[in-house]
């Protein structure tokens, strides 16, 4: 790979770029902050829970990188004006960004769903990846950039409960609009869409129901969950010159459970 990467002339450089991740202070956002510090980027470290982000910048910048931590509710019009705010007034720009917030909701049947939760996952999930997207399109609007969503195959399936798999169908149409809206403004936006990964969201939706968790695996022909790092690599591609053809799309980075 490192040959390739050499004999081709293409690299994931973000080299002085400036990097947001939503939900960076667990799982697959922590992994995308530090893969994003690795290739060069300042990263912008946004979450609500505090120990955590600050937990991933002194990772950052044990590993020689530069991150800073802004307290970020994404449901939060205010707040999410403000990360991007900070990134513009810390490090100048704001070059990529890795939407990735989101919450997995009670598991409920869909008649069964509460209004409450409703709103919650909405807000955070889909609210929170449209109102990133429009403080950060601003931000790109003179010197382009590119923006990764996470969704997930519950925004391609059913995989899940009701108001996740609404939310996440969601961010992959506000994927498209963004790419087509923008793109002659060179920036590019895609969607992930992960399998069942190893974080603690998975941890959690064990803890109440193992049994579906291992059905959602063994519906993965690699026959195993996903790693964070697998779905930052896909992220770090995405972001990066390599994928300079690549918009208005949503990979699934699943172990082939879509192909099934
Ligand atoms: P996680 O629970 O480890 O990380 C999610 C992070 O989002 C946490 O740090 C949490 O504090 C943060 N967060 C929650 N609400 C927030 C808010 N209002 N504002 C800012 N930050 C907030 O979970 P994981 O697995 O890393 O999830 C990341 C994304 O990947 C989520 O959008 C999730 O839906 C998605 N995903 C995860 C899959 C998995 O199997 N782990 C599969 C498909 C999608």
């Amino acid at each position: 790979m490192v040959v390739w990467v050499v004999a081709s002339g293409m690299s994931y450089d973000l080299t002085d770029k400036t990097a947001i991740v939503t939900g960076a202070a667990s799982g697959i956002g922590a992994k995308t902050a530090e893969r994003f510090a690795e290739e060069g980027a300042n990263v912008v470290v946004a979450d609500v829970l505090t120990e955590g982000g600050r937990e991933t910048v002194d990772r950052i910048e044990s590993a020689g990188g530069t991150a800073t931590f802004v307290e970020t509710d994404v449901s939060d019009p205010e707040a999410v004006e403000a990360m991007v705010q900070a990134a513009v007034d810390t490090y100048g720009s704001v070059d990529v960004a890795h939407n990735n917030a989101g919450i997995e909701g009670d598991d409920e049947r869909f008649d069964q769903q509460t209004e409450d939760n409703w709103d919650r996952v909405v807000d955070i999930n889909l609210k929170g990846i449209w109102l990133c997207m429009k403080y950060e399109l601003r931000a790109m609007a003179d010197d382009g950039g590119a923006i990764v969503n996470t969704s997930s195959i519950a925004g391609l399936s059913a995989a899940g409960p009701t108001p996740y798999v609404a939310s996440k169908h969601g961010i992959i149409g506000l994927t498209r609009v963004a790419a087509s809206e923008y793109a002659r403004a060179d920036v590019r936006v895609n969607a992930v869409c992960p399998g069942v990964i190893d974080t603690p969201m998975v941890d959690r939706s064990a803890a109440d129901n193992a049994d579906q968790i291992e059905q959602f695996v063994g519906m993965q022909p690699l026959g195993r969950m996903g790693t964070p790092e697998e779905v930052a690599n896909a992220v770090v591609w995405l972001c990066s010159e390599e994928a300079s053809f690549v918009t208005g799309n949503a990979y699934p980075i699943d172990g082939g459970y879509m192909a099934l």
